[in-house]
Formats: C-alpha cells, structure tokens, sequence
C-alpha cells in the first residue's frame, strides 16, 4: 500500500474518498433525550457543510464504528465523503483513530474502493501521533488472511494507496510528519510480517522454514542471523528445549537474530525471548482433537521477535538487541519425551516432565539461558503459553509478567504508546511451591489454579536474577471474531510494545 501526505485543505482534494472523523460531543450526565451533538473533526468549512444535514437530522451521532458515506458531497472535490464514527470526544485518543483507519479500510475495500484520504482529527492528538496511528490503523486493517483460497487473485479486495492529511501543516513541520509516516509503515508492516508468518499453517511453517523466512527477512534490513539445529542444541546442553524436539520428525531451529548499532552503550543488550512450537498437540499428554487444528499459531511469541527485529534493524535505535527464537513441533510419537521424564535444562537445573503440553517454558528455559549466556542485560519473552492466561484475561488483555519493577514501567509506557492491551499478574514467592518436585528441581506443570503465573514462575527460575518480562499471548495472538478494524486470524499482538520499548533505552 502506498502512503502519501498531504497538507491540502481536505475540500480541495480529489481522491475517491474522504474519510472524516465524527465525535460525540454529548456529556454523560446530559438527559437522554437530548439529541447527541456531533462534530466533524475539520476546520474545514465545506467539509463541515457537506456534513451538516445527516448529523443535524440525527442520523450521525458520531458513535464509534458509525459509518456513512455520502456521494458527490456538494463543495468537495473527493467523489465520496465518509463519515466515520469515533465515539466520546472526552475519551478519544491514539487508540481509537488506530481502530478507526482499519475500519475504514474495510468498509472501502469491500465496496471495491481502492484509494483514499483520512483527514488527521485536529483535536485530541498532536497530528504525528494521530498520523502515524492511522498508518498503522490502515496498514493492520488492510491485512488479508485468506491464503489458499484459490479464487483470492479475483477476489483480493486490497487498498493500494492511502493519503494522510494534515491540513496546513507548516513547512517545518513536514519533515517530522514524514517520519511519524515512515516509522508507522516500518512498525505496521512488521506487525504484517508477523501475522504473515502466524497465519501459515504448520505443514507450511515448519521450524526449518521459520528459520529460512528469519534468514531471508535479516537479509533484506541487514541483520545479522544465525539459525542452527539439532547438533547446536545439543551441543548447547540444551535439555529441556531438546526434550520437546526429539519427539517429532521435524528439525528444531535456534534462531538468533542480533542488531548491534554503531554508538549504543555497552551496558544494555536487550534480549528478546521467543516461543515457536509451529504445532502442538500435546506430545504424549495429547489434546483433545477439537480445536487442536489452531495450535499452529503457537509459534505466534518467536514471529513477534522475528517481527519485532525487523522493525528494529529499520527504525535504527542505539541500543543492542539479540532475539532468541526457539522453533519445533510438539508431537507425540516412539521418540517423544514421556511423563515422568526428567530432563536437565542448559543452565543444569533439572525437570520433571509432569505433562508433555506444557512445552513452551520448556523451550524458553533454554532460550533465556542462551540469552543470558550471550550477555544480554534484561530480558523480554512472548509466548503463547497457558490456556489459563485466557481462563485469567479472555481474549482482550495479554497477560504481563515482571521480575523488576522499574523494567515494567518502562515496558508499561511503551505498551501505553502502541495502545496494546495488557495487564500484569503477580509472581509472588507463594506460587513456587507448586512447582516443586520430589525427584528434580522442578516440575514442568503446576496445575491448573493459577496456571498462567506457576508458568511465569517457572520461566523466573531460567531468568535468574537478569530482570525479566513475560509476555503470555495465548488469548491475544489470534483474534476470534473479525472486528471492524481487523480480520480474523493472526493479530501481530505485543509487536508494537515490544519495538516501543527497545526505542525507549535509545542511548
Ligand atoms: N500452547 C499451549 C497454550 C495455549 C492454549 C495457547 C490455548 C493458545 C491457546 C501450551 O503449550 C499448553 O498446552 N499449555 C497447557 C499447560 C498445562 C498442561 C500445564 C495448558 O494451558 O493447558
Ligand atoms: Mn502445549
Ligand atoms: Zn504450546
């Protein structure tokens, strides 16, 4: 998709469509019958008077997702103006014009509209941060996850190019504008190649391809990447990571990404953690047969970072980053590891194997053991990781897990920024107990009560004292129900934190 700026005077534009914002400017506490008042968000005269008799009758109030469009607006040079619905001024924010932007790519590009031009809101948000929220918005929404239907070249309902217009923005102003744009393409189609990545499915994405896909995308932004196999991990003493991958037929693959910028400080080196079991079923403790065609995206946390680094090496923070992506399948079979087996992690704690599904912080412990091996100073891991983490949040907040209270912050602001949801959940010393076993260090399940947080807990051991954040992503990495401004299917969650946050320790 192609993203141009604009400074023109909205009603002078000619584009196939206009998109304005419409708010709700009505208080709570106002009597319900008052008629809700409606305001175009443009100081644009003409734009306001093309608007003025669909809200003055009442048929837009500006609730959010509300959307009407209007053909030859008279004073206008868009063949179309769209009136989009962004709620409560009170509470408008980054966020919902985010949301906004993918609505109105889907609205446009199911009527077969390929172009068109979103008109920065003039309150609220300074114009960069609402700019580049509707590039991201635009980029996310335009996402199209249907890959194998054989009639998708007819059908591909895509937008090719998008305008941004801030309306009379200074001269001076451009340049900062132009980079508020670049960095929300960069961000966006990260997040795009991520869910990309997420969306294939596991005889399409084996540990072997994710590897190449790290090796072709490190290529193409000048990363460097290695990625290894079985001999490496072994060779790496990595018990537990193995211990998963010697069940299937399929190579595992360690893959390292680093960014290493001329002029970083040497006292940070981030690492980023990534979990990318590219199918589980459970191993021997298999899953029940419904639902289970969906653990193909339980690579979703190792996509992230791939994505994530991505972004990086384009954005150029001065700040060390290595990224650690632990891929295999999970699967049962004569070489699988058993209940009851104990396994020793490369940091030589030991584990006893409880349940052959609780995989991901097997892979981890090793991952965060590399890492930490490799020097990195704090630590960040994703994971689709515990069914219990929906259980805890359902499919709207992804579960946060922090070692180190002044890294949280940190990760919180950033998180705050990209407008993700996430919550954090405690660690405290109590919930180690469930953990223990009789025969080794520990054992790999903790039960069901508190399931997200005995799997953080077990993670923490592997972190050490290095400060750490957990990202469960089990209910956030794939959307359930087509929303207005997302499809179904891979939503790229935690990239736009993850990126924010390495952009905060910039030296
Ligand atoms: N990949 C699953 C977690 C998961 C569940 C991801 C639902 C996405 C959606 C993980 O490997 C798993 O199986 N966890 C078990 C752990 C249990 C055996 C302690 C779970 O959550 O049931
Ligand atoms: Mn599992
Ligand atoms: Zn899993």
């Amino acid at each position: 998709m192609k993203t141009n700026l604009s400074s023109s005077v909205p009603s002078q534009l000619e584009t196939d469509c206009l998109v304005v914002v419409v708010l709700d400017q009505s208080e709570k506490d106002q009597s319900k019958k008052d008629k809700p008042v409606a305001t175009v968000e443009s100081s644009d005269a003409a734009v306001r008077e093309a608007a003025k008799d669909v809200i003055s009758s009442g048929e837009v109030t500006g609730k959010m997702f509300e959307t009407t469009l209007l053909h030859r607006p008279t004073g206008l040079k868009a063949k179309r103006l769209l009136l989009l619905g962004g709620g409560k001024a009170k509470t408008f924010s980054a966020a919902e014009l985010r949301k906004l932007a993918g609505a109105a790519v889907h609205t446009l590009k199911s009527k077969s509209i390929r172009s068109f031009a979103f008109v920065v809101p003039e309150t609220a948000i300074p114009s960069s941060q609402g700019l580049r929220a509707i590039v991201e918005g635009a980029f996310v929404g335009n996402f199209d996850p249907g890959y194998y239907k054989s009639d998708r070249k007819e059908k591909d309902q895509k937008i090719d190019a998008v305008t941004i217009v801030v309306p009379g923005n200074a001269p001076g102003d451009a340049k900062a504008l132009d980079s508020a744009m670049q960095a929300g393409r960069i961000v966006a189609e990260s997040q795009n190649f991520t869910r990309d990545l997420v969306n294939e499915p596991s005889n399409r994405m084996t540990p072997t391809m994710m590897a190449e896909r790290a090796k072709k995308m490190a290529a193409e932004v000048g990363l460097n990447c290695e990625t290894y196999g079985a001999d490496k991990i072994k060779q790496l003493k990595m018990g537990a990571f193995w211990g998963v991958a010697q069940g299937s037929d399929e190579p595992p693959a360690l893959i390292v990404l680093r960014y290493d910028p001329v002029g970083a400080a040497d006292k940070v080196h981030l690492g980023l953690v990534g979990k990318a079991v590219t199918f589980d079923t459970g191993g021997i403790s298999i899953k029940p047969a419904d639902g289970m065609e969906k653990m193909k995206y339980d690579m979703a946390g190792g996509a992230t970072m791939i994505g994530a680094m991505r972004a990086i090496a384009l954005l150029k923070p001065k700040v060390k980053v290595t990224a650690i992506i632990c891929a295999t399948e999970n699967m049962p079979s004569g070489k699988a590891q058993k209940p009851g087996d104990v396994q020793i992690a490369m940091s030589g704690k030991s584990i006893e194997i409880i349940n052959t599904d609780a995989e991901g912080r097997l892979v981890l412990a090793d991952g965060l053991s590399y890492a930490r091996q490799l020097g990195c100073t704090h630590l960040v891991d994703a994971a689709t990781l515990t069914g219990a983490v929906v259980v805890a949040l359902g499919y709207v907040n992804a579960g946060i897990f922090a070692s180190d209270d002044q890294m949280y912050e940190r990760f919180a602001n950033a998180n705050k920024q990209a407008g993700e949801k996430m919550w954090r959940l405690p660690l405290d010393d109590e919930y180690k107990e469930v953990i223990k076993s009789n025969i080794a260090d520990m054992v790999n399940s903790g039960g069901r009560y508190g399931g997200a947080i005995s799997a953080a807990m077990f993670l923490k051991e592997f972190a050490e004292d290095t400060p750490w954040i957990h990202l469960d992503i089990a209910g956030t990495a794939w959307t359930e129900e087509a929303k207005p401004w997302i499809a179904k299917g891979p939503s790229g969650i935690a990239l736009r934190s993850l990126v924010e946050f390495v952009k905060g320790w910039e030296s």
